[in-house]
């Protein structure tokens, strides 16, 4: 039934290409910073100057982070010419026009974005951000030439309930409806439980493992299987120096959205290194 929603197209990915299918770690980790709404101009160029430093080493992790749109462009000069990518946290769908207060993919990438987050739990929760609107979002953005993490997600309620396969099923379905073969190039999933997010809780291991898993099978069902075992599905809520090793040793977990540790230089570093297993 889902299936005939999709925007279906003839796939050819060679398993050359993923490398070893189905193995830990085939996939490069994302690790990037939401650094939400923290952080001035001073600050973000400061924070980066420090986390520059200890992460130059880190070869096997592609490393983003997602100041506010203020500092965007102060924070893109400081980290030009390091292994530090600059992402958004957020975009409207329209190059431009007349919508007081939001912010175009175009004028991300004039800002040296190569990123940005679409969907986070606050953007759905609070500013009420539904599948349809986030699915337009996500692919303008695509096609504007950014990469995005889409954030997916179940509340605690939600997960009491036993409805979370249901919700992750939705998001994934609206969510990523009408995505071609290029566009998964550019996308990362970020699977967020809103239970873990800022509160302390972080989601053990094997709960991570158990959802990333069932959103690649999503993918994999409703698209294709090579494209499933290509896209990266990071793990955000609650992710800490000490927890982010044994978050990353599951199979499916390929990396990490942080929130509050990805404000100071030290834990942030310490969780890309974890990340990167180096
Ligand atoms: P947290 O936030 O690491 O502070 O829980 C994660 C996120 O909201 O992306």
């Amino acid at each position: 039934m889902l299936k005939s929603v999709f925007f279906w197209i003839g796939f050819s990915i060679p398993l050359t290409t993923t490398g070893n299918l189905g193995m830990s770690h085939a996939r490069t980790p994302l690790i990037a910073g939401n650094w939400k709404m923290y952080k001035k101009i001073g600050e973000g160029v400061d924070l980066v100057r420090q986390l520059t430093p200890q992460v130059a080493g880190v070869s096997k992790a592609e490393i983003v982070v997602c100041p506010t749109f203020t500092a965007l462009q102060a924070v893109g000069q400081a980290v030009q010419g390091t292994n530090i990518a600059l992402g958004a946290q957020n975009c409207y769908l329209k190059a431009e026009g007349a919508f007081t207060g939001e912010i175009s993919p175009q004028m991300l990438l004039d800002a040296g974005c190569t990123w940005t987050i679409i969907g986070h739990s606050e953007r759905r929760q609070i500013f009420h951000e539904n599948d349809k609107l986030l699915n337009q979002k996500l692919r303008f953005a695509l096609e504007s030439g950014l990469k995005v993490m889409f954030c997916i997600g179940e509340t605690l309620e939600e997960r009491e309930n036993g409805n979370m396969d249901d919700i992750l099923e939705r998001q994934v379905h609206e969510g990523l409806s009408g995505l071609n073969e290029a566009d998964f190039g550019r996308l990362a999933i970020a699977y967020e439980p809103v239970w873990a997010i800022g509160t302390g809780v972080t989601a053990t291991p094997e709960q991570a493992e158990d959802a990333h898993a069932f959103v690649r099978g999503l993918i994999g069902e409703h698209f294709h299987q090579a494209i499933a075992e290509a896209l990266r599905i990071q793990y955000g809520g609650s992710v800490k120096p000490d927890n982010a090793a044994e978050l990353i040793a599951k199979q499916n977990v390929d990396g990490f959205l942080v929130g509050g540790a990805s404000l100071k230089a030290d834990s942030f570093a310490a969780i890309v290194k974890a990340g990167a297993g180096q």
